[in-house]
């Protein structure tokens, strides 16, 4: 069973649903993108040259299949088991990967496995608390492991946690909460758990009047 947690994994059975006729085919596993913009931003070699790593709200999973395309180890992990029993029916039998239906902080408390990298695209790091989910992550990378994350452009001046309805304003009751940052402040939050070279930043959009991307980057001690 999935911890307790201000989100709710049902939310995310629905995303990216099947739209048309027939059974849904698998997305094409050709692109690793950290940003929402096709094209744009860095792919694979943001993550170093990892031998394993861990996938925190893969959803799909096609990121996580073309990382293990090129030979590295990965577990892919979702708390819906909506995404994950879809990426599993696409991508099992993939040499290399591993599909983990459970929550993140969960999964980071129980396991003994340590990785080479830790990696989350608009993923589970965006929504979960950092101050309980970072230390977590921290323990279960290897010595100069790298811990690496996308996520929207926070707004100026509205760092927090920011919950909605997931459902709207006329439907079920279903929170979601999303943790925005500013790159300051996961500088510090990642200092005081011990990381080095951290690299926080914007990548603006193609067009620097839309949306940018906050990527993250830092290593633990090697
Ligand atoms: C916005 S989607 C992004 C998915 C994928 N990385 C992509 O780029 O399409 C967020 C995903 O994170 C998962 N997720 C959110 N919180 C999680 C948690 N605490 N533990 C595990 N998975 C989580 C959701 O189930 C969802 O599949």
């Amino acid at each position: 069973m999935p911890r307790e947690s201000a989100n709710l994994p049902e939310y995310w059975d629905g995303y990216k649903p099947h739209r048309g006729e027939g059974e849904q085919s698998a997305p094409e596993a050709d692109v690793f993108a950290w940003t929402q913009y096709d094209g744009h931003g860095p792919g694979t070699e943001f993550l170093g040259s990892p031998r394993t790593a861990l996938e925190l709200g893969s959803a799909e999973g096609k990121e996580a299949v073309h990382l293990a395309r090129t030979g590295v180890l990965v577990t892919a992990l979702d708390f819906s088991a909506a995404q994950i029993a879809r990426a599993r029916h696409w991508w099992d039998g993939t040499p290399g990967l591993t599909f983990v239906h459970a929550e993140a902080c969960d999964h980071l408390t129980r396991t003994d496995t340590t990785y080479d990298t830790v990696f989350s695209i608009w993923g589970a790091i965006w929504f979960t608390d950092p101050a309980e989910l970072i230390p977590l992550i921290a323990k279960r990378l290897n010595p100069g492991g790298t811990l690496a994350f996308s996520q929207a452009e926070p707004i100026d001046g509205y760092d927090g946690p920011q919950p909605m309805y997931g459902n709207g304003l006329a439907g079920r009751k279903l929170p979601l909460v999303r943790w925005s940052y500013a790159p300051y402040w996961w500088t510090d939050l990642l200092k005081r758990h011990g990381f080095t070279d951290i690299d926080a930043q914007v990548l603006p959009a193609p067009d620097p009047a839309n949306v940018g991307t906050l990527m993250v980057r830092a290593r633990t001690p090697a």
